[in-house]
């Protein structure tokens, strides 16, 4: 059984409550849920890490090293400007897939680079919860090919 961790970032705990016309109406708990079932179907199992400060989202992607397969995150505004994640990524040897409930690339200019995606194998934007899950596909269908 591969094993997932799925990193969140600043303010998406507040999914479900925070600008929803961006974001949409589902919470962070319930995109989790489903992320879980569709892990159940792929025999992937994954453990959820939310935080709003760097630091132990720095911590919990070296810890991850020891610990998983692969990652999913979405930085959140850490994208547009943390060297340091983008940093921890590069540290540690597992594949990362970053992704973004909205289109970063039709928003604010700020928004529209990523720091951090460089350091990933690939980058899903603008599909709302849906991005998690094309990213869970794309993240198991690289550890797959790599067997
Ligand atoms: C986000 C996009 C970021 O620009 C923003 O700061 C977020 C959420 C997204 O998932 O669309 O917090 O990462």
């Amino acid at each position: 059984m591969l094993r997932v961790l799925v990193i969140n970032g600043p303010n998406l705990g507040r999914l479900g409550k925070r600008e929803p016309e961006i974001y949409g109406y589902l919470t962070l708990e319930e995109i989790n849920k489903e992320l879980s079932a569709l892990g159940e179907t792929l025999n992937v199992h994954i453990d959820f890490f939310q935080s709003n400060t760097e630091g132990f989202i720095i911590d919990e992607i070296i810890r991850a090293d020891e610990h998983y397969d692969g990652v999913i995150i979405n930085p959140a505004a850490y994208t547009h400007y943390s060297y340091a994640i983008s940093d921890a990524i590069k540290s540690i040897s597992l594949p990362f897939v970053e992704v973004h409930l909205s289109n970063i690339y039709v928003r604010e200019e700020f928004r529209s680079h990523s720091v951090t995606a460089a350091s990933c194998i690939g980058a899903i934007t603008g599909f709302g919860g849906f991005s998690y899950q094309a990213g869970l596909h794309c993240l198991v269908d690289h550890l797959k090919k790599k067997v």
